[in-house]
């Protein structure tokens, strides 16, 4: 079966059972600041599970571009992939554990849709603890179904509960579907959901029964809900016989292209394949990241950050193969050629995407053969070093002035038997910092990887302002304009005369007890509506979304705000207002830092 085929038959099988289709999201989502790309389909249906009612109703069914960063270090092996599809379908209210489990049983095994062998699959089931019980009821099902006790496995938290997405939200236990490879057993407790090669997750039922609180209570959802979640290519590994994602047909034309460029030939050299398949997800995961309609470029921050290293850890592997000029552009060719049936986008974006590729490939390689032999230079007197290990200085000297990113040095060394002193490094490059902005006496742009923590106080700290203006000189100050640097932040605001002495004071006194009381920030997502009833400040004339984010910070304040926001208050250091004076007919303006 082909990955075409499969997402065809699965959206069939779940119409037929009176889902409706809806559209996959794009992978970079919407102001959220608690995730850097879409790491499952029910990302953006988060708003829906909490209650809204979907306009395509109850039943839900799709298929998603998901991205997930927390699993590149395996990437290589048989079955990790940083760009991946999920396949879902969702019940908001409507059917729960029972019909969600027949469901996919009955898309699993019978003849008619994927027809996997049922003694092929095991399944595990949430065993229980202090918050939510034993979940005999799903266990209950998979034995009427006919799974025999021994390939029913009861697993804990950390394996068989999904959620919250952010601090906050639905969450709840869930099922999952192995397939048995029939490798021999690894031991006496070796049950499906064991990670020693023999099972290999290929679908999860999440029924999301509960809202966890910013309280860190749980209390029950209003309705329940399903969530379910498909791998495309781990399915097609499973339907096709094939010993991992890398052999199925959804990564031939790309493994081929690279063959091509390198002159090797996958599957006679361990450590080549583990290079080609290293390139091949990388350059998915990148052509998918810009060929989105909000695509980012490689940058030093957030989600252009991941994409820069996605791109120049492939081209590092590239060289190791001994492609000689344009290596990704001909990979990203063959990427699109085979997806952009469902992902017209990709088409659409050909240009740019590839343009941009280029772009970072070749400043790339330019400053990788210098930084590569920097490093055999200084290889020798390393490896001197009894307790092997590379100094963070050291590390930092190839990031400053080769642009290599961290983690491909920690790789570079790794390959050497070295480890690398990340709490140097990272000292180092705080100091560095410091240093350009120093000299610069000005904005730093460019956003090194700590920029977002300090914007995020600054914005946290905004929100304290606000409130403890209000408390100050009244609920007739409003936000009129805010300005973050990574230096200090401007506040403007609705108040008719300059501000006293001691207002200032009082105001700067509070913030500061807030900030001592180290209040939990949190997040939750309501209707615009019931923001405005408990209370939370939205700004006039502001145009949000029907649902929106509400970030609390304790007892103190509640705002409408897309983020991104701190975890605490503690963090923010000593708030001190440095000026206060008018902006402009009835609106005043306040200078800050957090020292
Ligand atoms: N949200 C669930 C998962 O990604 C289905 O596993």
């Amino acid at each position: 079966m082909t990955a075409n085929e499969l997402r065809s038959k699965y959206i069939e099988f779940f119409k037929l059972n009176e889902h409706a289709q809806i559209q996959g999201k794009s992978l970079l989502p919407d102001n959220d600041p608690t995730v850097l790309f879409t790491t499952a389909g029910m990302h953006p249906l988060v708003p829906y599970i909490l209650g809204q009612e979907h306009p395509s109703g109850k039943k839900l069914v799709d298929y998603q571009k998901c991205i997930r960063t927390g699993d590149i270090d395996s990437v290589g092996d048989p079955s990790h992939l940083t760009f991946f599809e999920m396949l879902g379908n969702w019940s908001l209210g409507d059917y729960f554990k029972e019909g969600a489990i027949r469901m996919s049983w009955e898309f699993l095994t019978s003849p008619e849709w994927l027809g996997i062998p049922p003694e092929k699959i095991g399944v595990t089931v949430f065993k229980g603890d202090e918050t939510a019980p034993r979940d005999e009821e799903s266990a209950r099902v998979w034995r009427e179904l006919g799974v025999p006790e021994e390939r029913i496995s009861y697993r804990p938290r950390s394996d068989n509960w999904w959620g919250p997405a952010g601090v906050t939200g639905p969450c709840g236990p869930d099922s999952e579907m192995f397939y048995d490879f029939g490798k021999e057993s690894c031991g006496p407790d070796c049950a499906p959901g064991c990670s020693c090669g023999k099972w290999l997750e290929i679908w999860n039922d999440v029924f999301m029964q509960y809202n966890k609180r910013a309280d860190g209570d749980y209390e029950p959802l209003a309705r329940t809900c399903v969530d379910t979640g498909m791998g495309i290519e781990r399915t097609i590994t499973v339907l096709n016989g094939e010993k991992s994602v890398y052999d199925t047909e959804i990564f031939a034309p790309i493994i081929s292209a690279i063959e091509r460029a390198s002159g090797c030939t996958y599957g006679a050299s361990m450590e080549k394949d583990r290079s080609i398949r290293i390139i091949a997800d990388h350059i998915r995961a990148s052509t998918f990241i810009l060929g989105d309609p909000k695509a980012v470029t490689p940058s030093n921050v957030g989600a252009g950050y991941v994409l820069r290293r996605l791109i120049r850890r492939a081209v590092r592997h590239g060289k190791k193969l001994g492609i000689q000029g344009v290596l990704l552009a001909p990979i990203a060719e063959a990427i699109i050629e085979g997806l952009r049936g469902p992902y017209p986008e990709l088409e659409e974006n050909r240009v740019f995407l590839i343009e941009e590729l280029n772009k970072e490939e070749k400043k790339f390689s330019e400053t990788l053969h210098k930084g590569e032999k920097e490093f055999e230079k200084i290889l020798p007197n390393l490896l001197k070093n009894p307790q092997k290990i590379m100094s963070g200085r050291l590390a930092f000297k190839l990031y400053d002035t080769y642009g290599f990113p961290i983690e491909l040095t920690a790789e570079l060394a790794a390959e050497a038997g070295l480890t690398v002193n990340r709490e140097e490094f990272d000292e180092a490059f705080k100091k560095h910092q410091e240093l350009s902005r120093a000299q610069s006496g000005e904005v730093f742009k460019g956003g090194l990887i700590d920029h977002s923590e300090t914007a995020a106080k600054y914005h946290t700290a905004t929100h304290l302002l606000h409130r403890a203006l209000r408390i100050v000189l009244g609920d007739h100050v409003a936000q009129k304009g805010s300005n973050i640097t990574m230096d200090r932040m401007r506040f403007d605001f609705s108040h008719e005369k300059a501000m006293t002495p001691a207002e200032v004071a009082d105001v700067e006194a509070i913030v500061n007890k807030q900030i001592q009381r180290d209040l939990p920030v949190t997040m939750e997502v309501m209707s615009l509506d019931a923001a405005k009833t408990s209370g939370a400040i939205a700004l006039f004339g502001e145009k949000y979304d029907s649902y929106v984010k509400v970030y609390i910070m304790g007892d103190f304040s509640k705002e409408v705000c897309g983020g991104p926001h701190v975890e605490h208050t503690g963090v923010l250091g000593k708030f001190h207002i440095q000026k206060e004076q008018s902006s402009s007919a009835g609106v005043r303006r306040i200078r800050a830092v957090l020292e």
